[in-house]
């Protein structure tokens, strides 16, 4: 879907040939990862990763296979290595994830009790203990679920968390129009039955403005007042020695932390503001300078709603296990910045494709998604659809289009044109002017097959001179240029969503990658024309297929037309 602009990206297939191929290209480049891997249930079908065994032995192993004909194997409990093979499962992609994080990117991950301690361990290996975003985790408040539960009814699920490193995690500020804002509050100290008179501890060195002092009994009067509790003494702009105050302290925990914080330690309110300093004005009240800042995300989150399925039904989907949207939009805003790449290589419905374009809708921010789907048939699905990936591009497709039309509606209402303001004409207009603006709702869409080129299982000695016609195009009859042309650019570690554009070149079909970043022509019997014309145009990178060149001779005589012409391009073949 709008194949030619979005900058969005849905690769069908297994996530860990996914992550492989994605390293080069994505290598340090995603901001955030979010992913809800199955739960080891003990209904799951996981993959069955196969990194030692040889093809034919792998094949004819005895696991069930899915509709590509891919191993899959029932994780059930009693498999002697239950928690082992589904740990491992996760050990290969996390250990791959983190390789396209940015250096400040954090991933996130969901999971339930069953997993959770063993989980965490992994990433602590994977990421380092020191790299949990705080304590590492959050809840969310799920469905209830309870049946097969005793004891205590589980109704909570976790989300793990993790930096790649923690001391560079950084996020927009909370409105990209402000900077960061000073601004001093005075801390409201009135005798109410909302804030109980106790005792702070004001240590030495605190900030005090006015002259060298030293007061004792109370500051204030009527409800709004303070009792000094020995003497307080104030010298050279501090305070010279601890002093206990007795008031009606609001924010009292705020304001023991922000009183005892070291250098590095930051203090936040249930606003998110940060709160910098506590320092006594010359009237002798303490005010506290706060930062505007982003509100820090709770680590109980019990305001998203507790499934995802009503989102699903809004949009005539259905899918047994997809997360609120309203969850995923949370962490999308919290953790990712307004030009981040967000990557979900667990994507079932698509919930975090839906969330970005929200977000991006939301916000003006132009995040790209990149979801990773098997065409998993083991779920409950909408009827119409074979598989869950199916359901995952049709669920982007609808909410899109939703967010698109929703967006339009939101840019008339706020930005009303001059003169007649509902006016067809105008409203047509002002949508085509922001079209630089709108949403990227659109998505390519890859899928992961065996290699484009033939097995060559001949040694040179064994192929007969009778044979050798069959061994001169070394690709698979079935695969089309489109496919050779994302060979290339996972190849050469080129942006899988740089635009590309088609043209007719000497009765040949030329893709241009980015305009010139690379030329490609996979057809066959290519001429010196469309070459010189080729090289012409400078690309970066140009590529052909082997067997366009006809001959030895036409190959020798390419690599001499683009020396002249355009030494700088870098040529390949297939
Ligand atoms: C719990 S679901 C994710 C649900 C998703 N968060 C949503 O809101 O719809 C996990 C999905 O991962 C998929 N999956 C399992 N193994 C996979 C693999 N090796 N590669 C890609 N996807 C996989 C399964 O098809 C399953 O539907």
């Amino acid at each position: 879907m709008d194949f030619e602009n979005t900058k969005n990206l849905y690769i069908e297939g297994d996530n860990l040939d996914a992550l492989k191929l994605l390293q080069e290209t994505y290598l340090g480049k995603v901001k955030m990862i979010y992913i809800d891997p199955p739960y080891n249930t003990g209904n799951d079908f996981i993959y069955e990763d196969d990194f030692t065994a040889e093809k034919e032995a792998y094949q004819s192993g005895s696991g069930e296979r899915d509709e590509e004909g891919n191993r899959m194997i029932a994780n059930t409990e009693s498999n002697g290595r239950f928690h082992s093979d589904w740990l491992s499962m996760m050990y290969a992609r996390i250990r791959l994830c983190r390789n396209v994080l940015e250096e400040g990117g954090v991933c996130l991950i969901s999971c339930d009790d069953r997993e959770e301690a063993n989980l965490r361990k992994v990433c602590d290996e994977v990421f380092g203990e020191g790299n949990r975003l705080d304590r590492g985790s959050m809840i969310w408040k799920s469905a209830c679920s309870p049946r097969g539960f005793n004891h205590v009814i589980k109704d909570h699920e976790f989300i793990l968390a993790y930096a790649r490193n923690i001391d560079l995690v950084d996020y927009d500020t909370a409105d990209s129009s402000k900077e960061d804002e000073f601004f001093d509050g005075q801390l409201w100290i009135a005798r109410t039955a909302a804030n109980p008179v106790c005792r702070i501890t004001f240590p030495a060195g605190i900030r005090s403005e006015g002259p060298d002092r030293t007061l004792k009994g109370s500051i204030g009067s009527g409800r709004t007042i303070i009792d000094i509790i020995g003497e307080l003494k104030i010298e050279s702009g501090k305070t010279a020695a601890p002093v206990v105050l007795e008031g009606s302290w609001p924010s009292k925990n705020q304001l023991i932390e922000s009183l005892s914080k070291r250098d590095n330690d930051e203090v936040y309110d249930t606003k998110g503001q940060k709160w910098v300093e506590v320092f006594l004005t010359a009237s002798n009240f303490p005010i506290v300078s706060k930062v505007r800042g982003r509100m820090a995300i709770r680590s109980i989150i019990d305001d998203c709603g507790n499934t995802g399925t009503p989102d699903l039904k809004s949009l005539g989907l259905e899918y047994s296990h997809p997360k609120p949207k309203a969850l995923i939009e949370k962490l999308v805003e919290q953790f990712s910045k307004r030009n981040s790449i967000v990557l979900d290589f667990f994507a079932g419905s698509s919930t975090t494709a839906e969330s970005v374009m929200r977000i991006n809708c939301k916000d003006g921010g132009d995040r790209r998604f990149i979801m990773v789907q098997l065409p998993d048939t083991s779920e409950t699905l909408s009827k119409e659809f074979n598989t869950l990936a199916d359901v995952g591009k049709e669920r982007i497709r609808r909410a899109g289009k939703k967010i698109l039309s929703e967006w339009r509606a939101k840019q008339a209402k706020e930005k009303p044109a001059q003169g007649d303001l509902l006016s067809p004409e105008n409203l047509k207009l002002k949508t085509e002017n922001s079209v630089a603006t709108a949403p990227d709702v659109g998505f390519r869409v890859l899928k992961i097959d065996a290699s484009n080129m033939k097995d060559v299982y001949y040694a040179p000695e064994d192929v007969k001179q009778d044979q050798l016609e069959f061994h001169t195009d070394n690709i698979k009859d079935d695969r089309t240029p489109e496919d050779l042309l994302f060979q290339v650019l996972v190849d050469w570690g080129v942006d899988l969503t740089l635009p590309i554009a088609g043209e007719t070149i000497a009765n040949k079909k030329v893709f241009f990658v980015d305009g010139d970043a690379l030329a490609a022509c996979f057809d066959p019997q290519i001429s010196e024309d469309l070459v010189k014309e080729l090289a012409r145009r400078k690309p970066l990178r140009a590529v052909f297929r082997d067997s366009g060149f006809g001959d030895d001779s036409m190959k020798i005589n390419i690599e001499q037309i683009f020396k002249l012409l355009s030494p700088g391009t870098e040529l390949k073949s297939l």
